[in-house]
């Protein structure tokens, strides 16, 4: 049977850590179906993972149905979530159409890069039959406007403003958050405050999961981020450290404040 969001509920109420990992393809997905892993996400990151873009907006909405597709057809346990890609939340209809595009692709949940503008139209789209993931913190759809890949809500009105997204965010439906790359602290109180699971990248171990791009945990990535671990060192097959990621973050060694984290 499936993993779904009463899965994701239970582990956030039983204190035991989500394990999440990005796929974009069969081979892959089956994989982590196979592993101790809670959640797949369907990253828009393929359009630096796959297609070798610098970042993720040329991804558009045929590329996200194709790979969602994909991974829904070779997977029988893991939940699925999918990533709404940059500008599918122009406008309500567009969030609609493309969140809906999305569901029927195979995805169980839709992930929308979010900050307080989008409150109505995550409430439309949970009213439609969509499930929200809201990600918070570094939206990499908003790099241009951050000025690179960098750390938000360092300063004391960013944070409390990004605390009272997630708040206003989760009264509109949201039934997961996705916090990545801001202050340790900052996502501890977001995750000690939320009454849905928060999971993090660049984030804290505190949070209810944890998230990381597949081929940064393989060694794939030239130059990976900070918040990211090499799980192939010292694993001798795919499956290994695939393995070695969800046994360390199920016992939260991974990530490791201050290593992976930011204060
Ligand atoms: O697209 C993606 O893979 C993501 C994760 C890095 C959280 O949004």
């Amino acid at each position: 049977m499936r993993n779904t969001i009463r899965t994701l509920d239970q582990h956030k109420q039983d204190r035991r850590p989500i394990t999440c990992l990005t796929a974009y393809d069969a081979s892959f997905a089956r994989l982590l179906d196979a592993a101790d892993i809670d959640l797949i996400l369907v990253g828009d990151s393929l359009g630096m993972v796959v297609q070798g873009h610098d970042t993720t907006l040329p991804v558009t909405i045929e590329h996200m149905v194709y790979h969602t597709a994909a991974v829904a057809r070779s997977t029988h346990r893991v939940m699925l979530m999918a990533d709404l890609p940059f500008l599918g939340d122009r406008d309500i209809g567009t969030g609609l159409d493309q969140g809906g595009a999305l569901m029927r692709a195979g995805a169980q949940m839709v992930k929308v890069e979010c900050h307080g503008e989008h409150i109505e139209l995550v409430r439309r789209m949970v009213g439609a039959g969509i499930p929200v993931c809201a990600h918070l913190g570094l939206t990499p759809q908003a790099v241009h406007r951050f000025g690179g890949f960098r750390v938000q809500g360092r300063e004391a009105a960013a944070a409390e403003r990004m605390q009272a997204d997630a708040r206003a965010l989760e009264a509109a439906g949201a039934q997961c958050l996705l916090l990545e790359s801001i202050p340790e602290a900052l996502a501890i109180q977001i995750t000690g405050a939320a009454g849905v699971p928060v999971i993090g990248i660049g984030a804290s171990p505190e949070c209810d999961g944890q998230v990381l791009v597949l081929q940064d945990i393989l060694g794939l990535t030239p130059k990976p981020p900070r918040f990211a671990q090499d799980f192939m060192t010292g694993s001798d097959s795919l499956a290994g450290a695939i393995g070695a990621y969800a046994e360390a973050v199920r016992n939260r060694r991974f990530p490791v404040s201050t290593v992976h984290t930011f204060g």
